[in-house]
């Protein structure tokens, strides 16, 4: 059985994401999206609401399982035996850090990171981004999955309630 993983902090789900763990699950056997914890960053939306998110868009390929993890990537890789970190690059910008987190990795047990160039539609788009344009009232029904453009819109009007 070929597994991968595709880490993230998902906050929420983009369509740039769901481009790569879609063509990911083209070219394994499992994949594994793992939604990593960071207790520093105050997410928009919690871990378990990133989990049902990812689970309700990524049903359509029937090969991606969704875990949240607290800790090291290369941990949740030797606990479930998988030997292949995928991440989409979007631009150059992205090189540099991710080839250091490569590297990193392999060094550490051994995992290999394989780079998927994100299609060229998604290559400005970051969750982040996503976000502050939404919470400016901007429309990014285009870059999200409608589900998710639902439960961001909601999120943010009840943030700006607050
Ligand atoms: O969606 P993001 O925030 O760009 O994803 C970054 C992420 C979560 C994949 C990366 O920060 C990561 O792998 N974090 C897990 C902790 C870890 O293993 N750190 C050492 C990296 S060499």
């Amino acid at each position: 059985m070929r597994r991968a993983v595709c880490p993230g902090s998902f906050d929420p789900i983009t369509n740039g994401h769901l481009d790569i763990i879609e063509r990911a699950s083209q070219l394994y056997d499992v994949v594994h999206v793992a939604v990593l914890i960071n207790k520093n960053k105050q997410g928009l939306f919690t871990i378990e609401e990133r989990i049902e998110m990812i689970e309700e868009t990524c049903a359509q390929y029937g090969n991606v399982k969704v875990e949240s993890h607290h800790g090291l990537l290369v941990d949740f890789c030797r606990d479930r035996e998988i030997p292949a970190i995928v991440k989409g690059l979007r631009a150059v910008s992205d090189f540099d850090y991710e080839l250091q987190m490569a590297q990193m990795n392999r060094g550490l047990t051994g995992v290999e990171t394989l780079f998927v160039p994100t299609s060229p539609t998604y290559s400005f788009l970051s969750s982040t981004l996503v976000k502050e344009v939404a919470s400016y009232g901007r429309d990014v029904s285009h870059l999200i999955p409608p589900m998710v453009h639902h439960r961001l819109v909601e999120r943010l009007a009840e943030r700006a309630a607050q």
